[in-house]
């Protein structure tokens, strides 16, 4: 079916900086599941991501944005808009979103963040230097926050945490591992279920 002859909009636009590996999980969740959302688009803000080439490959329209570009509201409204936007996921992007999207799309974007927030939060707490530093603090637990996205970083109200234990043996990349494998497995069901509570909201 066509997007535009949907019947309900549950369109998904995923922003990422990176690897991806959300994105793509989003993306195919999504495919089995198209009663529930689509993701119609992929906005990156580098050239080099790897979250490019997943999405030619799963034939989802991709769009390489400065900065700049991120910031302008004459072009990010209008883009947005054409693609019919329901809700935006923050999938590893490093870019702080600028006023007017927060205000426009007021709790619907959401972010996933790799620790137990407020824990491990904040700038420059991204990616492995999370984890680096959950295990240089000696903690029992971490996990995983989805949060509504405000102009403050990692500070909008959470949807959503998940814990893992970790031990004294564990490293920074046995614990990405383990947080990758909790985000694959929850993401999804949480934004799927959000979609729904939306569409609820707006009969
Ligand atoms: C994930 O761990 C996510 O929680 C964080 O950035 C990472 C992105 O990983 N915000 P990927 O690019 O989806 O593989």
């Amino acid at each position: 079916m066509e997007r535009t002859e949907k019947m309900s909009n549950s369109n998904i636009v995923v922003f990422a900086s990176g690897n991806g590996s959300n994105a793509e999980n989003l993306i195919s969740y999504f495919r089995q599941h198209p009663e529930e959302g689509e993701v119609v688009l992929v906005v990156t803000n580098r050239q080099d991501a790897g979250v490019i080439g997943r999405a030619e490959r799963l034939g989802v329209d991709c769009k390489v944005l400065t900065r700049a570009q991120n910031n302008d509201p004459d072009l990010m409204l209008p883009l947005l808009e054409s693609y019919d936007a329901k809700l935006i996921i923050l999938a590893g992007f490093l870019l702080m979103i600028p006023d007017f999207l927060v205000e426009k799309y007021n709790r619907r974007i959401i972010n996933i963040h790799p620790s137990l927030l407020p824990k491990f939060g904040g700038k420059g707490m991204y990616g492995a230097n999370v984890h680096k530093a959950v295990v240089e603090a000696g903690e029992k637990e971490t996990g995983i926050t989805i949060h509504y996205v405000t102009e403050k970083c990692d500070e909008g109200d959470h949807i959503f945490q998940a814990r893992v234990p970790v031990s004294a043996e564990d490293t920074p990349e046995s614990v990405e591992d383990r947080i990758h494998q909790l985000e694959k497995k929850y993401f999804p069901q949480v934004v799927a279920r959000m979609l729904g509570d939306m569409q609820h909201e707006s009969v």
